[in-house]
């Protein structure tokens, strides 16, 4: 991985760790970048400017009002092939997360669109605060890179997480990131936009210990809400069973069997610009629920009645709706017919095809491999890839079918 030639925004905090930031300029510069730095007020409270100056050989910006005729942080941010901050401190963070433009480095921070990463810097307490936390977790949700912390010693004579990585640790995560590309182009394009996934494999109850269920693991559904958050979205997750964390930044609706999905996606959907529905429903329950446990000594089960459960795609799809309605096929065999007849049976906009019968695709696994199908006649096969590289392909699809996002601010 390299730097050469490009150019990056190197953004100081103030920490203690600021000292460090001087020998990341420098190894940014050995690995062939050219290095811009803003400091905030604090950060040049550690180190001064002239030593960046000095290692750079450019000068180095503190305030929104420097330049002010060339709309200085707009121009910083413009010119960025990848940003890194470092150290970043309690207060950055939450400052990013809020998305607050109080001062240049803030201010830069929300006009950046290449990809971003931050090092976080602090005593082990600050670090660990629910705010940090779900302030890290945000950013995460938007595709920024978060580079540590490390454990070790701190400022005061502590140790504990919370250390910043070592400058040439920084200086492979920024080409790591700049390689990656996330946060980069695709960031932001559903901003504005409101989008429903359902994710998981629903359980339909027989008694309160047993119940039928599927192989769903929710991995596609979870990837496909974390990359609509990375995208700018507002995200409400409706989520039947999984063993996954929650995808940072999205709205998750717990639910358990198809009839309780239904009901929390209906009056989601009404909502949406966009449901991707890749939940797993059982097409069945058992008709009658018993709230005792069935005791094998009393003669078991013997067999279990059935009644199928509602459609929830087909009812959307059926109903007046604004929303794109995306749906996913998991087949065995003929696969393009069966998938071109859900299209237009349950009346999507896109369906996405997945084979299940291959070992390195569909259920449990993180990779798949798909055939894309649109309303509109188009066809995408999408070769053995990441869940999350699958997702990016399937919301560029979505992208290509909404119309042109709302304007803000007017
Ligand atoms: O008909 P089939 O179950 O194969 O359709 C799969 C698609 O329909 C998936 O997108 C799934 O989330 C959705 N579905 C649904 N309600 C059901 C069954 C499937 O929304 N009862």
């Amino acid at each position: 991985m390299t730097l050469q030639g490009s150019h990056v925004l190197l953004g100081v905090g103030g920490g203690i760790a600021a000292y460090k930031a001087a020998e990341l300029a420098r190894g940014l510069i050995k690995a062939g970048a050219t290095v811009q730095v803003v400091m905030t007020a604090a950060a040049t409270a550690f180190v001064g400017p002239a030593t960046f100056e000095g290692l750079t050989g450019r000068p180095v910006h503190t305030g929104v009002f420097e330049d002010v005729h060339r709309v200085l942080h707009i121009r910083l941010a413009r010119e960025a092939d990848v940003a890194v901050f470092a150290p970043a401190t309690t207060n950055l963070l939450a400052k990013f997360a809020g998305g607050l433009a109080d001062d240049l480095v803030s201010s830069l921070y929300t006009a950046l669109t290449c990809p971003i990463v931050v090092a976080p810097a602090m005593h082990t307490e600050m670090w660990l605060h629910p705010a940090t936390q779900a302030n890290v977790a945000r950013l995460r949700g938007w595709g920024v890179h978060v580079a540590g912390p490390g454990e070790g010693p701190l400022a005061g004579g502590d140790v504990g997480p919370g250390r910043m990585l070592e400058p040439e640790d920084l200086v492979a995560a920024v080409a790591a990131a700049l390689a990656d590309g996330a946060g980069g182009p695709a960031a932001g394009a559903l901003a504005g936009r409101r989008v429903l996934v359902t994710a998981g494999g629903t359980r339909e109850p027989i008694d309160p210990v047993r119940f039928i269920g599927n192989r769903s693991s929710g991995k596609m559904g979870y990837a496909l809400a974390a990359e609509a958050v990375r995208r700018g979205a507002t995200v409400d997750l409706v989520s039947a069973p999984t063993a996954l964390p929650p995808p940072p930044g999205v709205e998750v609706h717990d639910v358990e069997t198809a009839m309780q999905m239904r009901a929390a996606v209906l009056p989601l959907a009404d909502k949406a610009d966009v449901v991707v529905a890749a939940a797993a429903v059982a097409d069945f329950r058992p008709t009658s629920y018993r709230d005792q446990k069935i005791k094998k000594e009393a003669g078991g089960l013997g067999s279990v009645e059935l009644t199928q459960n509602p459609d929830i795609l087909a009812e959307l799809g059926a109903s007046p709706h604004r929303a794109i309605l995306v749906g996913f096929a998991a087949e065995t065999d003929l696969e393009e017919e069966r998938g071109r007849d859900k299209l237009h049976r349950k009346g999507l906009d896109l369906v996405v095809i997945n084979r299940v019968d291959m070992a390195d695709a569909g259920f449990n696994v993180d990779t798949n491999r798909a055939l894309l199908l649109t309303r509109t006649g188009g066809r995408r096969e999408v070769p053995l890839t990441t869940k999350s590289e699958m997702a990016a392909v399937v919301w560029d699809e979505v992208e290509a079918l909404l119309a042109p996002a709302p304007e803000v601010g007017t």
